[in-house]
């Protein structure tokens, strides 16, 4: 999909966050190099600690159904300045791609273009067990 369509995507999908208790609605749309698109929107609790975001419910969604070729992402939000990406996202983006890009936009269409090793460049990486 274009840049463009990814973004109308994402602000279309806005309408189905969950964010009651802090009113601001996330949406991100997610392409992988198959050209299988994945939505995802953040989905807050009562218990808010157990909130999850609109970057990660897409990730999720797309690693559930066999897809981890993450090539682009559109974020939007319910406010007129572009979103990014919490440190927690950062480090399950980077897991699947420091090269994915992402698409952070705000009302009037895509404000900045930005890898998320631009965001985050050295994520953590599990340490190898020792042999034995
Ligand atoms: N949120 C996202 O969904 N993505 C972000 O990149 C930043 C924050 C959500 C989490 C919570 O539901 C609300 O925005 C306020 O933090």
């Amino acid at each position: 999909m274009t840049d463009q369509e990814l973004v109308r995507l994402a602000q279309e999908t806005l309408e189905r966050a969950y964010a009651p208790y802090s009113g601001f609605r996330v949406a991100a749309v997610l392409e992988t190099s198959s050209g299988a698109v994945f939505t995802g929107v953040n989905v807050e609790n009562a218990s808010y600690g157990l909130s999850c975001c609109a970057e990660r419910s897409a990730v999720f969604a797309a690693v559930a159904a066999g897809e981890r070729a993450l090539e682009k992402m559109a974020i939007v939000s319910d406010q007129r300045t572009p979103v990014r990406p919490c440190g927690a996202c950062l480090q399950v983006l980077w897991e699947f791609g420091p090269d994915l890009v992402l698409l952070l936009a705000a009302p009037g269409g895509v404000v900045e273009r930005r890898r998320v090793r631009d965001l985050l460049p050295e994520g953590f990486v599990f340490p190898k067990r020792p042999e034995g």
